[in-house]
């Protein structure tokens, strides 16, 4: 098959995306596909006027060298030449419509937020994981909990608009502990669990500078467990001990920073009851192929639902490859079935 697999793009996310999209390709490579591999923000490099030579290209080193820091966006966006405002760079679009099909590598907002999925649904090109519908609610954290919070236990929330106005106000009456969420975060970047006045109004200013919109959790003491979707079944969950702190950006992409137990040793009932309610979620907000749901499980096995990634990390050091691996299947067939999942999805209109 011919397989153009989009990565990094204008996300915070976008060094986590150019490691999954090398392993991505290298995997399908490995397996006879022809893999074109290609940054969606800038896309086709200057003097690459054919876009077929990258089916055949080396994966640029720049994206393997790629540092696990977030990285700043706007040195990003001024380091593309010209000043167009997209965030498709030259070329993609017309690379992506001869494919077979374009795998999403792309994780956090400008990719697994429903927009290049609804731009490839107009040029008639499928894509891997969700469509474009559900990958949007997924991506917002107060519409994903206000659909399901009737069918699993969610942690109690509010979600406010924090502004230059009322942030005094909020840092007054906000009941601590309280996790401080962007509303459409990924990869824990502006989450903060809040336990002085001082933190919450550090935490408040910082999700301000990420939009406003944002989600005030109440915290939830327990066991950090997260369980892969793959086609329409649990796989088996995972737990996180971070080594310090809670599961934030540092330990989720510092190698060995934290301990992750695949199977997770919990008790059989606990570990249906968390595959079951992500089961649940996955399904009512029509998500397709695979995700992956983040929950905190409390002493009595009490399934905090926390949110659900539509593309999660497939970074050497990512969850669901782990998932996925003690049930057979390694990384390459994990990368194909998603590919064969998906086409049957998009052809189910899903
Ligand atoms: N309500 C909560 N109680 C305790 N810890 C939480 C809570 N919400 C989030 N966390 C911690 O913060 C991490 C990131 O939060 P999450 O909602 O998964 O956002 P992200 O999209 O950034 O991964 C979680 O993996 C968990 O370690
Ligand atoms: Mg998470």
């Amino acid at each position: 098959m011919k397989i153009v697999v989009l990565a990094g793009g204008l996300s915070p996310e976008r060094n986590v995306s150019l490691s999954s999209g090398t392993m991505v390709c290298q995997a399908l490579r490995d397996r006879g596909h022809q893999v074109a591999l290609v940054d969606l923000f800038y896309g086709l490099e200057e003097g690459v006027s054919d876009g077929e030579a990258l089916y055949h290209a080396p994966i640029p080193e720049a994206f393997k060298r790629v540092s696990r820091e977030a990285p700043n966006l706007e040195q990003v966006r001024a380091s593309r030449k010209g000043n167009s405002p997209s965030a498709i760079g030259p070329g993609v679009l017309e690379l992506c419509a001869g494919a077979d099909v374009v795998y999403l590598a792309l994780h956090g907002a400008c990719g697994e937020d429903g927009r290049i999925q609804a731009a490839l649904d107009l040029l008639g090109v499928p894509y891997t994981g969700s469509g474009y519908l559900g990958s949007a609610i997924a991506m917002d954290k107060d519409l994903t909990k206000r659909l399901v919070s009737h069918l699993v236990v969610t942690p109690k929330w509010e979600t406010v608009t924090v502004t230059p106005d009322n942030l005094e106000k909020l840092v007054r009456t906000t009941v601590r502990p309280v996790v401080v969420k962007p509303i459409a975060s990924g990869s824990s970047i502006g989450v903060y669990i809040a336990h002085t006045e001082q933190e919450l109004r550090a935490a408040l200013a910082e999700s301000m500078e990420l939009g406003g919109r944002t989600v005030l959790e109440q915290y939830i003491q327990g066991r950090e467990i997260q369980v892969a979707i793959l086609n329409g079944k649990a796989l088996p969950s995972i737990e996180i001990i971070p080594k310090k702190g809670f599961y934030d950006y540092e330990n989720k992409y510092q190698p060995g920073a934290a301990l992750e137990v695949c199977p997770a040793e919990i008790p059989a009932e606990w570990e249906k009851a968390v595959g079951d309610a992500a089961l649940r979620v996955f399904q009512t907000l029509g998500l397709a192929v695979y995700a992956r749901a983040d929950f905190i499980v409390t002493e009595d096995g009490t399934p905090y639902f926390l949110e659900i990634n539509t593309l999660p990390g497939m970074t050497p050091t990512s969850l669901v490859p782990q998932e996925a691996a003690v049930v057979g299947i390694d990384y390459g067939t994990l990368c194909e079935t998603i590919i064969q999942a998906s086409l049957e999805a998009r052809k189910g209109g899903l």
